[in-house]
């Protein structure tokens, strides 16, 4: 079930973009956006579940529910902002790693073994 009141559009992606840019530093890099998509594939595998726990995650950035994000074959997928950093696969049990490791003001180190590899290529 999507919540449509937590479901963000592609209109609330730009306008955060937006401010950030408007408001320069002032809008401090630890206030990331976490966008979990909320479309019919990633909510069959799990995507509802993942939404609830970054919500539930103790953090300060914003967590909403996204539409589509045209990567249905790996969701869940989540999208952090405005660093561009792509994850797939994701499963609550991820959240709290995504969060300690990555999302923290004083992290920044995205977890590799999420990240899509769409966006994010890896050569060993
Ligand atoms: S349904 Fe989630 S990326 Fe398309």
């Amino acid at each position: 079930m999507v919540l449509e009141g937590d479901v963000t559009t592609d209109f609330d992606v730009i306008s955060y973009t937006r401010s950030r840019k408007h408001h320069g530093n002032n809008v401090s890099q630890n206030r990331r956006c976490i966008l979990v998509c909320q479309h019919d594939s990633c909510c069959r595998n799990g995507a509802e579940a993942v939404l609830a726990a970054f919500q539930a995650a103790d953090t300060e950035a914003v967590v909403m529910g996204s539409p589509c994000a045209g990567q249905c074959n790996v969701g869940p997928t989540v999208r952090v902002m405005p660093d561009e950093t792509w994850y797939c696969r994701v499963r609550p049990e991820d959240v709290e790693q995504i969060i300690t490791e990555h999302v923290d003001p004083e992290a920044g180190q995205p977890v590799k073994r999420l990240l899509h590899p769409r966006f994010h290529p890896q050569f060993w």
